[in-house]
C-alpha cells in the first residue's frame, strides 16, 4: 500500500512534471517560433529592402543618365564665356578663330557647322568616316567629342586627350557659339 501510494504518487509528479516540461518546451518553442519567424520576416523586409535598394539605385542610374542630357544643358545654361575663352587655349596650338586653318581647321562657326566640312583641311579618313555617322557639331556632338577625342572618333589626328571636366566643356562651347 504503503510501495503503491508512494509509486503511484511520484509516477503522478514524475508524469505531471514531464507533462509540464512538455508543455512548457512546447509553449516555448511556439514563442521561440512565433519570435523567430517574427524576425525571419524582419529579414524577410529587410531582404526585400536589400532587393529594393538596388532597384532604385538602377532606377537612379537611369534617371542619372538622363539627367547627365539634362544636366549638360543646365551646364551649357549657366556657362561662362569667360571660362570657356580660357579654356580654348588648349585649343589654340592648332586652332584659329579668324578662318585660317593651322595644324587643326579653324573652329569660329564651328557649333552647328558640318563636321570635316572646311574646303581644302586635309582631314583624317577617320573624321570624314564620321561625318557620315553625326554630320553636324551641335553642342551635344562637341561635347561628347571634346571629352574623348580618340573615343568618340577614332584615328582622329587631333592629338588632344580632352576635358574631363562638363562645365569646361560647356563653358568652351559657349564661347566657340560667340565666335562667328
Ligand atoms: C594638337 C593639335 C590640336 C589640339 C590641341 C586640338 N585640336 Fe581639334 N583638331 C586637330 C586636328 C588635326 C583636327 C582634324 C582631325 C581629323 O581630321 O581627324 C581637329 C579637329 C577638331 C574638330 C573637328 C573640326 C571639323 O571641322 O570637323 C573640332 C570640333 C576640334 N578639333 C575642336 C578642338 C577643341 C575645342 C580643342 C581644344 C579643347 C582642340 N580641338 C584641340 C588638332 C588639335
Amino acid at each position: 500500500m504503503f510501495d503503491t501510494m508512494t509509486i503511484t504518487k511520484a509516477a503522478g509528479a514524475l508524469i505531471g512534471a514531464l507533462l509540464f516540461l512538455l508543455l512548457a518546451g512546447w509553449a516555448a518553442s511556439g514563442v521561440y517560433h512565433v519570435g523567430a519567424s517574427g524576425e525571419g520576416s524582419h529579414d524577410g523586409e529587410a531582404a526585400a529592402q536589400a532587393y529594393t535598394i538596388p532597384v532604385e539605385e538602377a532606377a537612379g542610374g537611369d534617371a542619372g543618365a538622363e539627367e547627365e542630357q539634362i544636366d549638360f544643358a543646365a551646364l551649357m545654361a549657366q556657362a561662362d564665356v569667360a571660362a570657356g575663352e580660357k579654356d580654348f587655349g588648349k585649343c589654340k596650338a592648332c586652332h584659329k578663330l579668324d578662318g585660317s586653318d593651322g595644324t587643326g581647321p579653324h573652329l569660329n562657326g564651328i557649333v552647328d557647322r558640318a563636321v570635316a566640312s572646311v574646303g581644302g583641311f586635309g582631314y583624317s579618313d577617320a573624321m570624314v568616316a564620321h561625318a557620315g555617322e553625326a554630320p553636324t557639331w551641335t553642342p551635344e556632338a562637341l561635347q561628347e567629342f571634346l571629352a574623348n577625342p580618340k573615343g568618340v572618333v577614332s584615328g582622329t589626328k587631333m592629338s588632344f586627350a580632352g576635358l574631363k571636366d562638363p562645365q569646361d566643356r560647356a563653358d568652351l562651347i559657349a564661347y566657340l557659339a560667340a565666335q562667328p
